[in-house]
Parts: C-alpha cells; sequence; structure tokens
C-alpha cells in the first residue's frame, strides 16, 4: 500500500502554499505594487498621478493597450466604448426573473455570464480582434447592467444610454434618472465617480482576478470568465468589504462606541474584523485609500453635505494605527475603508457599492484575460494539493462494513 503523504515528503514534489501568499502565477506588465512600500503602478504609472490627472476611459486604455492614448486615440476608444453601451432588449427579460430584493451582485453574476448567449463570436479567443470586441463589449456594457439591477431593484423602468455623456457621467444618469423628469449629471460626481472607478481599475493577481485568468485559461468564454470574477469579487473579504465596512461603521454610530470595536477585533474568540482594515499584499496604507479620503473631503466640501460616519471612521483609523494589535499586524486601511462613505453620499445604496466595483475592475479582468490569452506560454490553470485523505484500501461490501 502507498502511502502518499510520506511520498510527497519524500521526493518534495509540490509547494504548499495555501491562499497563495507567496507563488507567482504568471508574468503581468499590467500592474506593480509595492506592498511594502505602499506603491501602485499601472504600466509605470503611480495610481496618485492617474487619480488626480487621467480619466476611468483613459486608464481603460492604458491597462488594455499599454500606453496613454493620444488624443485622436482617446477619442476613438471612448467613441468605441460608447457605441457599445447598449445591451441586448431580450437581456432585461432576464431581469425579471429575479426577485426584486435579489443582491445586485447575484443579478450581475447571472446577466455578465448570459451575455455570452448572444456573441456567439466571442468564443473565439484566438482571434486577438475578436478578444478586442469581448473587452470593449464587456467595458461598455457593465454600466448599463449594473444601472439595470438597481432600476429592477427599486422598482423604476430601465433608462437606455445616452451617448452624448461620458462613460460616468451616462452611468449616473442610467442609475439616478427617472423618467419625465429632468436629471442633470453633476460634474462633481462625476468626476468622483471616475476616479473610484480608476482606483479599481486593476489590482494584479487579487482573487477575483485570478478566478477570471484560471476560468479563462480552459479557453472558456469571456463573458463567462467575467461572471466568475464577479462571482469571486462578492466576498466580503474581498469586494464586499466596502459594503461591509459602511455597515460595520454604521453599527458602530458613534466614536464612543470604536474601543468596544477595537477589543472585539483584537480578540482571537471573536470573528469580527475591522472591515476595510488589513491587506494581503499592503503592509504600509493602501494608496487607493489615500486618494478615497481626499475625495471625500472634496465631495463634502463641494456639495456641502457631510457624513458622521466619517468622522466615527477618521476616528477609527487613528486609535487602529496607534494601537500595538494593528502596528504588529501591520493592519492598514484599504480601498474600501472610505469608498462606502462616497458611494453612500452619491446616492448609491449599500448593496450597490460591491457592483460598482464590479463595474470599474471589469477593465482590469479583461486586460489580464487577454494578456494570458496572447501569452505563447499560456496553459490551462492546474493547481495541485497535498493529500491528506486515507491511504489506499480495499473496498468493503455494505453488508460487512
Ligand atoms: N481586523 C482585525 N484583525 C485582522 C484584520 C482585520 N481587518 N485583518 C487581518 N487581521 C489579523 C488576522 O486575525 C491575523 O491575525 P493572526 O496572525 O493573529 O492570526 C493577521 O491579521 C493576518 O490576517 P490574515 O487573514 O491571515 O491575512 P490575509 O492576508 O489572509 O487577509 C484580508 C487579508 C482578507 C484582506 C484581511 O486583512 C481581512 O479580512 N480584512 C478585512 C476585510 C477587508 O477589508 N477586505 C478587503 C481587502 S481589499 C480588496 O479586496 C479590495
Amino acid at each position: 500500500v502507498i502511502d502518499i503523504r510520506k511520498l510527497y515528503a519524500e521526493t518534495g514534489k509540490f509547494t504548499y502554499d495555501p491562499g497563495f501568499t507567496s507563488t507567482a502565477s504568471c508574468d503581468s506588465a499590467l500592474t506593480y505594487i509595492d506592498g511594502d512600500e505602499g506603491v501602485l503602478l499601472h504600466r509605470g504609472y503611480p495610481i496618485g498621478q492617474l487619480a488626480e490627472h487621467s480619466s476611468f476611459m483613459e486608464v481603460s486604455y492604458l491597462l488594455l493597450n499599454g500606453e496613454l492614448p493620444s488624443a485622436d486615440e482617446l477619442a476613438q476608444f471612448s467613441r468605441t466604448i460608447t457605441r457599445h453601451t447598449m445591451v441586448h432588449e431580450q437581456l432585461s427579460v432576464f431581469y425579471r426573473g429575479f426577485r426584486r430584493d435579489a443582491h445586485p451582485m447575484a443579478i450581475m453574476c447571472g446577466v455578465v455570464g448570459a451575455l455570452s448567449a448572444f456573441y456567439h463570436d466571442s468564443t473565439d479567443i484566438s482571434d486577438p480582434e475578436q478578444r478586442k470586441i469581448s473587452a470593449h463589449r464587456l467595458i461598455a456594457k457593465m454600466p448599463t447592467i449594473a444601472a439595470m439591477a438597481y432600476k429592477y431593484s427599486v422598482g423604476q423602468p430601465f433608462v437606455y444610454p445616452r451617448n452624448d455623456l461620458s462613460y460616468t457621467g451616462n452611468f449616473l444618469r442610467m442609475t439616478f434618472a427617472v423618467p419625465a423628469e429632468e436629471y442633470e449629471v453633476n460634474p462633481i460626481v462625476e468626476r468622483a465617480l471616475d476616479r473610484i472607478f480608476i482606483l479599481h481599475a486593476d489590482h494584479e493577481q487579487n482573487a477575483s482576478t485570478s478566478t477570471v485568468r484560471l476560468a479563462g485559461s480552459s479557453g472558456a468564454n469571456p463573458f463567462a470568465c467575467i461572471a466568475a470574477g464577479i462571482a469571486c469579487l462578492w466576498g466580503p473579504a474581498h469586494g464586499g468589504a466596502n459594503e461591509a465596512a459602511l455597515n460595520m461603521l454604521k453599527e458602530i454610530g458613534t466614536p464612543d462606541r470604536i474601543p468596544h470595536y477595537i477589543a472585539r477585533a483584537k480578540d482571537k474568540n471573536d470573528p469580527f474584523r475591522l472591515m476595510g482594515f488589513g491587506h494581503r499584499v499592503y503592509k504600509n496604507y493602501d494608496p487607493r485609500a489615500t486618494v478615497m479620503q481626499q475625495t471625500v473631503r472634496e465631495v463634502f466640501a463641494s456639495l456641502k453635505v457631510t457624513d458622521p460616519l466619517f468622522e466615527t471612521a477618521l476616528q477609527l483609523e487613528e486609535i487602529a494605527l496607534n494601537d500595538p494589535y494593528f502596528i504588529d499586524k501591520k493592519l492598514f486601511p484599504n480601498v474600501d475603508f472610505y469608498s462606502g462613505i462616497i458611494l453612500s453620499a452619491i446616492g448609491f445604496p449599500t448593496a450597490m457599492f460591491t457592483a460598482l466595483f464590479a463595474l470599474a475592475r471589469t477593465v482590469g479582468w479583461v486586460a489580464q484575460w487577454n494578456e494570458m490569452i496572447s501569452d505563447p506560454g499560456q496553459k490551462i490553470g492546474r493547481p495541485r494539493q497535498l493529500y491528506t485523505g486515507p491511504a489506499q484500501r480495499d473496498y468493503v461490501p455494505v453488508d460487512k462494513r
């Protein structure tokens, strides 16, 4: 009888790395992170500079094509994306099959996967032009699909895309415009949301991107692969953390209750964690959280609004950053800590937060997927395991057990 565990130990055949904390699964030229220094670069450009000076369309072009576009290239790219914003009318029928109280991420998983049933040409992934069209379709249709999920949940009619608006302005209108009423896109809100999209555009081999790559490595349809990424993103340890962080801040309420929650987060017997805190790669302040905090201030000042939860969040951050537990474990606010406050101020319900993350991350997913398929050395992803079950044994008939 072979003792499989002994065999592994003797041959040292596999690297055991649960959670892939130190295993690189691919080469990628898209995004660089230095987690110790709190650095994030897209194609070499620092995230802070992109958030301040660029637009989500430009960053999308950069991620897909490797270089910043010229003015003409950007205009052409924006036109191409705009042309693809509509979804097939039959797709709207899908929504009506969901309960009105379905979580938008549940709807997104289903609807985005269903796009593969509408674009039969997308299965030809060996053709770079065809891959580009799939990428453009996905980037263009995500705002429409996310806005429709929202409209469905509030019982309002769907609002069709309007192609004279910007990518983000169009999304705001499809989400918040009500038929027969005037809707003006607020440029401050539009800029803030566009910046939030930039901050979420890509983040190298996080769980959802790795899911998209793994699904895509079998040659699966790109729409189905992105649906897999959406499913993974939904979890509260990943993209669902923005929703969880705001819910946590609401639960904490006022700053006087912070010490109680800090104590809970430190208690090994309590599963509670500070949501929006900690990161697998960043062992320093997440540079996206810095921009996010600054954006909250700008939006509040411009819209002349405030939210007491922002004060609670700032105090929570200060207390945590001075607490030996968080210092020793290098736990800092991540991108999700402040995003909920600003999305809430714009008017999005909490359940939409992760859908917005999925919308923006789609560009990273498709860029990573395309990079993988373009790689001549690409193989199907197939992790191994260390078997821990019983050694080989003989079958025992049921009357002898
Ligand atoms: N609150 C309290 N303690 C924490 C937290 C937290 N938010 N995060 C990590 N820790 C502690 C863990 O209990 C663990 O302690 P131990 O070593 O004594 O067991 C230690 O720090 C390391 O934590 P791990 O879970 O092993 O680290 P990992 O890299 O696997 O997890 C993760 C990273 C999932 C992000 C984690 O920090 C977490 O759960 N944070 C809260 C959820 C969150 O904000 N997720 C968003 C991530 S960013 C994004 O996806 C866009």
